[in-house]
Formats: structure tokens, sequence, C-alpha cells
């Protein structure tokens, strides 16, 4: 079949073209299509727009202002793993802009049936215009993206959660400016949070310090592209929050990877961002968390629930900087 990507929208080539295809057996291919499968996927430059545009839309949403330049278009959300913030995020935010949106799980799809999901790509991207995957190996989603014809975004894998970071790095933003030549603490599991601020840090200019417990640090495989002086490790999480802008952790046991729960209980018991750990910081310190938090484990309810925490207005950025993505990804730059 001829049928092109390049309008975000597969469309008919028209007949002259079609033939063409057919007798060429060529599939025309998208130049222009966007992914966003991990936060570098964006440039310094595109980022910094996708957070400007997203400063635009949460002022109009907050002057309930019409905001609908994805009328007509339609989002799928694949998600094979549990989900609150991604799910209400990525689809209140497309009906605002004033499109509709298609919930598909593993358990109620062909997905739970074994359907390869290079088949689920092609069928899915042949009738939305976008589509929001939630998963397992980021290989999964690549390939996923590999064989759709529409923007692929990660809505998490194991290795990446770039839509949190977009609000996290929005967040401190918008409460205390550049994020550059500051300095960002990541306490706790060197997990997909952990190795999204690292692409974060690179792209805005800033250092990340981070404390994991042994057994449980970032692989060194993973570094090896990372600028010297991007990341510095410390074996004492009051150590890494010493002169810290912002003081960030996640749970301890990530989804898919439950069954080491018990013994992580017990090597992150020293990982709890409790108020010693945030008085290292600098005094304006923010305190974030991308939810969901257990307090007790690796966050004291007072951090979670005191002044220095962001992490309302943090999940609420989630909608704004995913309708700036959306838009971006679908339509591009806009004056
Ligand atoms: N932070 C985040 O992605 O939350 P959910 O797992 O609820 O989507
Ligand atoms: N690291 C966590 C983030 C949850 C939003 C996980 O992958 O489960």
């Amino acid at each position: 079949m001829a049928d092109t990507q390049t309008e975000g929208r597969a469309v008919w080539l028209g007949t002259d073209n079609f033939i063409e295809c057919i007798m060429s057996n060529a599939v025309p291919t998208a130049d222009s299509l966007r992914h966003f499968l991990q936060l570098q996927d964006l440039s310094t430059d595109e980022l910094l727009y996708v957070l400007e545009r997203a400063k635009l839309i949460k002022d109009k949403f907050k002057r309930y202002e019409p905001h609908r330049p994805l009328h007509d278009r339609t989002l799928a959300m694949v998600f094979e793993k549990a989900s609150t913030r991604t799910r209400v995020s990525f689809e209140a935010g497309m009906y605002q802009m004033g499109g509709s949106v298609i919930h598909l799980t593993t358990t109620d799809s062909q997905l739970g049936r074994s359907e390869p999901i290079e088949d689920t790509a092609r069928v899915v991207s042949r009738m939305v215009d976008i589509v929001m995957i939630r998963t397992f190996e980021q290989t999964r989603l690549e390939t996923f993206a590999a064989h759709s014809r529409v923007p692929v975004i990660n809505g998490l894998t194991n290795e990446f959660h770039p839509c949190q970071i977009l609000a996290d790095v929005f967040t401190y933003i918008e409460a205390r400016g550049s994020l550059t030549g500051k300095i960002v603490a990541w306490v706790g599991d060197a997990n997909n949070m952990a190795y999204t601020w690292i692409q974060a840090a690179e792209l805005l200019g800033f250092t990340l310090h981070v404390s994991t417990p042994t057994g449980y640090v970032l692989q060194q495989k993973r570094l090896s592209s990372v600028k010297t002086g991007v990341v510095k490790e410390f074996a004492d999480p009051h150590e890494a929050c010493k002169g810290a802008h912002l003081v960030t952790t996640d749970v301890w046991t990530s989804m898919g990877y439950e069954s080491e729960n018990e013994e992580r209980r017990t090597a992150f018991a020293d990982w709890c961002v409790d108020q010693d750990m945030m008085a290292q910081a600098t005094p304006e310190a923010l305190f974030m968390h991308c939810l969901p938090a257990h307090r007790g484990e690796e966050v004291a309810a007072a951090v979670i629930d005191g002044p220095q925490s962001v992490v309302w207005d943090e999940v609420e950025n989630r909608l704004h900087v995913q309708k700036a993505l959306m838009e971006f990804l679908l339509l591009g730059r806009l004056s």
C-alpha cells in the first residue's frame, strides 16, 4: 500500500504514486516522523522550546482559554504496566487539546495473547495519529516505534521515563529559574528516573549527584558516552545532597522488579530522604518525587509533605508538558 507518514497522519499519496509504489514495491518513509523514546531525542533547543510552549499552554489552561490544536487527532495509549498519573495526564491532555483517546492494556488487548509488538504497532498506527506506550524493555518500545507510522512517546520503560523528567525540569524552572550550573541530587535506585536525569543534566548543563546502595549502582556501560563531570557518584546520600538545589528520589522497587522487594528494603534502608538529608542541601532546595511514594521508605513524610516539596506541582505539570510534547511531535514548532 502506498502511504506516507510525513504529515503525522498517514495519507494517500495519490493514484500516480500509488501505482509507482506497487510497481517498485517501495514503501515511502517519513523523514519528518519524530518519536520521543528518550529525553535525548530532543536537542537542547527543542527541549527549551517544548518547555516554553508548556508554559504558554499551562497559562491558557489556568485562564480556561481553549487550546485545541489537535482537533480530530487521536492518541492511543498502550499500558503494559500500571499507571495513575501517566494515564490521567495524557488522556485529559489530549481531550483538552480537542482530540480523543483510546486506552489499551495488555490484559484487554491481543498483546496479552502474544500478538507481536510489531503487528500491534502496524495496526494501531494505521488508525490513530500518535501513540504513548508504557512497557518493559526499551528495545520493545524501539521495536514498536520502528513499525509505527505515527509518533511514539515513551510513557516509561525499564530504562527511561522521559515524560516525567520533562515535568520535573519544567517544575524546577517554574519555581527557581534555570537549572544550568546547578546541582541535582538523586538518592536511591539507579533506575529509569536516574538515567533520564543524566540525560537532562547533559541537555541542560547541570551536575547530577547520585547516591545508590552498594550493589545497585549505575551501570558503567550506560555512562560511557556521558561527558566527564556531569555525574558524580557518592557512597553516602548525605554527601550527595550537599549543596544541592534539588533533591529527588523514587521508589526502592520499580515496576517489573517486585521479586527483589524484600532484599531491596534491607539494602535501601539508609537511602530515605529525611530532614537531615534535606538540611545538607541549599536552604532554597526543592524536593521532588515522581510518585507513587512510600512514606517511611524512600522519603520521610515530613519531607514529602513539608515546605520544600513540590510534588503536587510536579504531577500537575505532567499534563502541561505532555500537551506541549504532543503538539510538537504532531505539528512541529508553532510561532
Ligand atoms: N509518575 C508516574 O509516571 O506515575 P504513574 O505510574 O501513576 O503513571
Ligand atoms: N521507577 C518507577 C517509576 C514509577 C513512575 C517505576 O518504574 O516503577
